[in-house]
């Protein structure tokens, strides 16, 4: 099936203390507010659109996420959803041509026409240079099903999996811009690059200065080959910084492996994992809230 290349240009989240989650974003990730009408706040690094929606409302959950692609790719996406018989519906976020599906997980996708975001690398005093939002990992009742909506539909690739439950998938040369672990519906983490591990002390030097630290991290993934950091934002969802992720240079040269060692597929070094880490979540919007 051909093969699809898509742009991550957004994620949004509704937060239960929005100046906090808008605070939090700001220090750690150097976005700042691109328009504010005291219930929506969108998020942009600089010189770019923006990459972070944070709604207030009562808790906190998952929103939505929205693709950037071609006209042509996204023909392509449009005729495979119907020929699935999926309900396609308006895109809320994204403008122009472009539309918004359901994953099986209950995931909000849109996707629409438009560019990718040109690599943040503006200095700044203290925190991580980001260069952009990198991946979202979810959960989902059958991990099965989320992996084959964004493959047979949106045209990823399976990058690697740990044995049927975890799956890791790109629409570009990054390894996996969207992964899926089964748990209940939700999304585990979603993720900022910064460009090497310099970005992660940084990270790990203003955290400290707030009073928190990482969840889980340093170290390095088996799966992706990236190094990461995770710490808990404001609502309570996962953020994972990382650099270095494994750049599929070749579609045709790559071998999918499917590990099955639950330590090494996690974490090449650093500490494991804390008890529960996989099992958390942020719960998805009911698809009738979202729009
Ligand atoms: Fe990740």
């Amino acid at each position: 099936m051909t093969v699809l290349d898509h742009h991550l240009i957004r994620a949004g989240f509704r937060v239960p203390d929005l100046e906090r989650s808008v605070e939090h974003a700001r220090e750690i990730l150097g976005v700042n507010v691109a328009s504010d009408d005291g219930r929506r706040v969108s998020l942009a690094l600089p010189g770019q659109e923006p990459c972070l929606i944070l709604h207030a409302a009562d808790t906190a959950e998952f929103d939505f996420m929205a693709l950037h692609t071609t006209a042509d790719n996204l023909a392509e996406v449009r005729r495979r959803l119907a020929a699935a018989g999926v309900e396609i519906d308006s895109a809320v976020e994204l403008h122009g041509d472009a539309l918004r599906v359901h994953a099986p997980n209950g995931v909000a996708v849109e996707i629409g026409v438009g560019e990718g975001h040109a690599r943040n690398a503006a200095e700044r005093d203290s925190g991580p240079v980001i260069g952009s939002l990198d991946h979202l990992s979810f959960a989902a009742q059958d991990p099965g099903a989320f992996r084959d909506f964004f493959v047979d539909l949106f045209g990823f690739r399976l990058s690697d999996s740990f044995l049927d439950q975890r799956h890791w998938l790109r629409c570009s040369p990054n390894h996996h811009t969207v992964a899926v672990f089964a748990g209940s519906n939700g999304i585990h983490h979603y993720a900022f690059e910064t460009s090497d591990v310099r970005g992660l002390a940084r990270l790990g030097d203003v955290l400290a200065a707030r009073g928190q630290n990482f969840v889980w991290g340093p170290g390095r993934h088996g799966i992706g080959g990236n190094i990461f950091t995770y710490h808990l934002d404001p609502a309570g969802s996962i953020l994972e910084v990382t650099s270095d992720m494994l750049q599929v240079e070749s579609e045709e040269e790559w071998e999918i492996e499917v590990w099955s060692d639950a330590e090494k597929s996690g974490v090449l070094w650093g500490p494991l994992p804390p008890a529960g880490f996989r099992d958390m979540s942020t719960p998805v919007i009911a698809a009738t809230e979202s729009a």
